[in-house]
């Protein structure tokens, strides 16, 4: 490990106690490592798909085999890949610290695979299926689905339960997701752009609301003005890294 980063993740380790209340937001960049495109990056999905044309609400009433299409082969990228060290070095920072919450915009289960409960899917879960007629949702593992669109038992068309670009958030999540924010005392932003709200609120609201903001990112964004620490790295390496140092601290 470098130097500079070996101060700046000591300089991290001082913040954190084991009473801290710790609000960890997540974005793209997280599942990165995965083997996932970020949104935003080369070879990412919007490269490929139109979203105007796939995942808005008119598109799902107009071509919902279009949707699926492009939802089927996202989910099977998902199912080829896995959660990577960052994913898993959170999970146990959920052991060390029982104040924890992480709030996610990715929809690919995999801070839930690798062993976090305290999750709050801003943007939904690709692996969660909808009913367009009842209202219901269920998590559903078939990948791909041998006919476009998935239907529901009940004859109408099944929908990803993801928001979608024209959709309001779920109200309940989000207002969860203000909660945690605003009572963290660190609040830790790992591989987002910075440019999709509501989320890209959360880091200046936790930061007016006292906690001290911790940037991790591979490349510099706009938080880095107003966080009190950013690092410059990939969340997979960093981690692990965090993790092990926190260990040290409470000598476990
Ligand atoms: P983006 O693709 O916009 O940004 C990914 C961020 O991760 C960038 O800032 C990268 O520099 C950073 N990054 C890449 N690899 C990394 C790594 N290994 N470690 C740390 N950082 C890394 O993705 P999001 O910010 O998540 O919304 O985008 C937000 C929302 O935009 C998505 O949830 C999606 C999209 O529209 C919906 O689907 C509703």
């Amino acid at each position: 490990m470098n130097k500079e980063l070996r101060a700046q993740l000591e300089s991290t380790t001082q913040h954190f106690k084991p009473s801290t209340k710790i609000t960890i937001l997540t974005g793209a960049g997280m599942s990165a490592e995965s083997g996932i495109p970020t949104f935003r990056g080369k070879g990412g999905l919007w490269e490929k798909y139109d979203p105007e044309e796939c995942a808005t609400a008119e598109a799902m009433r107009e071509r919902p085999w279009r949707v699926w299409e492009m939802h089927d082969e996202l989910r099977q990228v998902l199912a080829r890949h896995k959660p990577n060290p960052g994913h898993f070095a959170i999970a146990q920072l959920e052991e060390l610290f029982e104040n924890l919450v992480v709030i996610t915009q990715n929809v690919d289960n995999y801070h839930q695979d690798a062993g976090s409960t305290r999750v709050l899917e801003m943007h939904g879960n690709a692996w969660r299926v909808r009913c367009t007629a009842e209202d219901r949702s269920w998590m559903d593992k078939t990948v791909p689905y041998p006919k476009l669109p998935p239907k529901c038992q009940c004859g109408a068309d099944l929908r990803p339960d993801v928001v979608f670009f024209n959709e309001q958030l779920d109200r309940d999540v989000l207002n969860s997701a203000f909660g945690e924010t605003v009572k963290a005392d660190v609040f830790l932003v790992i591989g987002t752009s910075y440019v999709v709200v509501p989320a890209a609120y959360l880091p200046l609201m936790a930061k007016e609301n006292g906690a001290v903001l911790i940037n991790i990112n591979t490349e510099p964004t706009d938080i880095a003005a107003f966080a009190d620490i950013s690092i410059l790295g990939r969340a997979g390496e960093i981690l692990p890294k965090l993790v092990k140092m926190l260990k040290g601290k409470f000598g476990i």
